[in-house]
């Protein structure tokens, strides 16, 4: 297989910018019309979503061992789409027609035989992690809203209990989806480690247009439900060679994951110590305040720093929580999470201060686009 052929063609292709993806869900839709109901009912925002994922990751099939893992995370939670292995041909055909359709005369047979061979593979690995999962966990489950407290103007913390066991560790995230939005998931991290009574926790910031964040904010309310997929990520996990005192960096509700972290470290009973920086503009946006100064206040091995960024008259350390952190870094492993923007700019930092990259666990799915938190 030409490996560098199909990331070239794709790279020819994307240059048609929404053209694209308007063109494949017409042809998509036009052969499946069944498939349409799994969609978003208004696809305004969403055009981008499948089909930029196609390419990307079908282009990349030669280091398709590196991501056999989240393809398979995501043939699982594809399940909640109600997405079977017969839907797959289809998605393969209008994704052909849509490259035959832009590339014109570049489209050769053996393109056409590399790009279905590449499709195929990743599909396969996509449906077979779908059955397999079929067996043992539901496509989604269904979470009651127990609470909801509204912290700031446009920040609410949800608590949901789930309808049965759910498997997942902290510093994860699954998608979203609320009645009053259907078929619109999003993803969010969970504020918690696993509880006895099967209770999660969300932040959810509203985001400018959002659909989802802002029903979920302004709107949701206790008693209604939630659809939970299944939990994904392994970036922000605690796995067994991170060993040793943490640093966390947290910007807005990118604290969710983290907050998840410092409670998984409090049950499993304290073998280190950590420094959690959160950062905010302003101190109204320090939502979480109150809950992380009384789990401070209970754990002599837990530090939380407060900085505040834009705020002239706050009282507290400001600065950016990146520089705030650099200063107390003795070598720990750092975790970063928050928005792309400051996710980005703070893995920036730390590796022009020497944190060695494979000491610096931030999640890209978790600060990226896609997730309205
Ligand atoms: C190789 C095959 C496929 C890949 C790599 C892929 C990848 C993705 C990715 C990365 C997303 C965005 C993440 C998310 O929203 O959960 C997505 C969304 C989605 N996919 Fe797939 N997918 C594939 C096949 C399919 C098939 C066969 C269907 C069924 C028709 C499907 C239906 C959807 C739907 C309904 C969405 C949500 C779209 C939206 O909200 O705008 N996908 N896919």
């Amino acid at each position: 297989m030409d490996t560098q052929a199909l990331k070239d063609s794709w790279h020819l292709v994307s240059r048609s910018g929404d053209q694209v993806p308007l063109y494949f869900y017409s042809v998509l839709f036009l052969m499946n019309p069944d498939v349409r109901d799994m969609f978003p009912v208004s696809m305004a925002r969403q055009r981008d979503k499948l089909v930029g994922a196609l390419g990307k990751v079908i282009s990349n099939v030669d280091r398709i061992e590196e991501v056999v893992p989240v393809l398979q995370q995501l043939g699982r939670d594809h399940r909640k789409f109600a997405v079977n292995s017969t839907h797959y041909p289809a998605v393969g055909q209008a994704l052909l027609a849509t490259l035959e359709h832009f590339l014109g005369d570049r489209w050769t047979p053996a393109l056409a035989h590399d790009w279905t061979q590449a499709y195929n593979l990743v599909a396969q690995v996509m449906i077979d992690a779908a059955n397999d999962s079929s067996k043992v966990s539901p496509p989604w489950w269904e979470a009651e809203i127990l609470s909801h407290e509204m912290r700031t103007l446009g920040i609410a913390v949800i608590r949901a209990r789930l309808n049965y066991q759910y498997p997942f560790r902290p510093g994860q995230s699954a998608s979203i989806s609320y009645a009053m939005r259907p078929r619109v998931w999003r993803f969010y991290s969970f504020a918690n480690a696993p509880r006895q009574d099967n209770t999660i926790d969300l932040h959810v910031r509203m985001v400018d247009g959002g659909v989802l964040s802002s029903a979920l904010v302004m709107g949701a309310r206790r008693g209604e439900m939630l659809r939970v997929g299944a939990a994904v990520g392994e970036r922000l996990t605690l796995t067994a060679d991170v060993q040793g005192d943490l640093l966390m960096i947290a910007g807005g509700t990118g604290l969710a994951p983290l907050k998840g972290l410092v409670e998984q470290i409090a049950y499993e009973g304290p073998t280190r110590r950590v420094d959690l920086v959160v950062g905010a503009r302003h101190s109204r946006d320090l939502y979480d305040y109150e809950a992380l100064a009384k789990m401070a206040a209970e754990h002599p091995w837990l530090n939380v720093v407060p900085v505040v960024s834009h705020d002239p008259f706050y009282r507290g350390t400001r600065g950016y929580a990146v520089d705030v952190a650099l200063q107390g870094w003795r070598g720990q492993h750092v975790y970063v999470c928050g928005s792309e923007e400051m996710a980005q700019a703070t893995v920036g930092r730390l590796l022009d201060a020497g944190v060695p990259t494979e000491q610096i666990h931030f999640d890209e799915f978790t600060s990226d686009k896609g997730r309205e938190s």
